[in-house]
């Protein structure tokens, strides 16, 4: 008899096992042609911006836009990209279709996302826009979230960012008070052997727990990172944060028809005695 034995899909329970050990899965994205065009759009911007004809590589471009843009332009270059691509109205639903039915498996179908996607872009050898090792919700991040990370160009070591998987990371965490003084260079330093450097080819995107200590040093592979992020979270789960509030960090993106329904109802007066 065709009968259930679970409530998840086998794809699904797969995911959300590797998720669970390594705080981080990489798969590749849900629709190809969208990224594709979403990166065309990206570099169009940042030739508007320079004044260059689009390339006829998009992916050289990319990669080595040091030979292009000196360290002291590159964030007003960065800023004017992460603001014309947020301007456009089908970048965020294309941005989170990329990676939907992983979100929809680790987080949930009723989602919320933050407003706006960041964009980071890392020149070889820059150390001016450097992310040390942090857990999100040390800041006050809600820890039911992922990051969407969605590379556009080829990351790996240095290039990419590190995470530190679940076992070493619980074992950081249960004695964490012994680095408030001793501070977060001591800790990477503790840390350095269990880091995992994520490799995320173009085509891929990377959903990681910001629970998890991660960040990044000097790019010192010959190349250029290109990287966006944006945080997910269910829609209905705590809001702790004061500054994270649904409603303007995040918004519902993904909000069901019951949902709605549930919302809009009101007890008719006199129901109750
Ligand atoms: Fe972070």
């Amino acid at each position: 008899m065709p009968v259930s034995h679970s409530f998840t899909s086998q794809e699904a329970s797969a995911l959300a096992e590797e998720f669970l050990a390594q705080g981080y899965v990489v798969r590749p994205v849900d629709d190809r042609p969208a990224l594709d065009e979403l990166r065309d759009r990206v570099v169009q911007v940042a030739c508007d911006h320079l004044g260059l004809p689009f390339p006829d590589d998009v992916s050289d471009f990319l990669n080595h836009f040091e030979r292009l843009v000196p360290v002291e332009k590159l964030n007003d270059l960065r800023l004017n990209t992460y603001r014309k691509m947020n301007a456009v109205p089908w970048f965020r639903p294309t941005y989170f279709a990329l990676a939907r039915s992983k979100l929809e498996a680790l987080v949930g179908n009723e989602l919320a996302m933050q407003n706006r996607v960041n964009l980071s872009i890392q020149l070889p050898q820059d150390d001016s826009s450097l992310l040390p090792i942090h857990s999100d919700a040390f800041g006050g991040e809600t820890p039911f979230q992922v990051v969407e990370w969605l590379p556009l160009v080829d990351c790996y070591r240095t290039k990419s960012m590190f995470i530190l998987p679940r076992s070493a990371n619980e074992r950081v965490l249960a004695d964490f008070t012994r680095y408030e003084n001793q501070g977060m260079d001591t800790l990477f330093e503790d840390v350095k052997d269990d880091l995992v450097w994520l490799d995320v080819p173009y085509g891929n995107v990377l959903i990681f727990s910001s629970n998890h200590l991660h960040g990044g040093v000097i790019n010192e592979e010959p190349e250029t990172r290109w990287s966006m992020n944006c945080r997910v979270t269910g829609l209905f789960t705590p809001y702790t944060g004061a500054e994270k509030k649904l409603g303007s960090f995040y918004l519902p993106i993904t909000t069901r028809a019951v949902t709605k329904m549930g919302i809009a109802y009101n007890e008719p007066s006199g129901f109750r005695e």
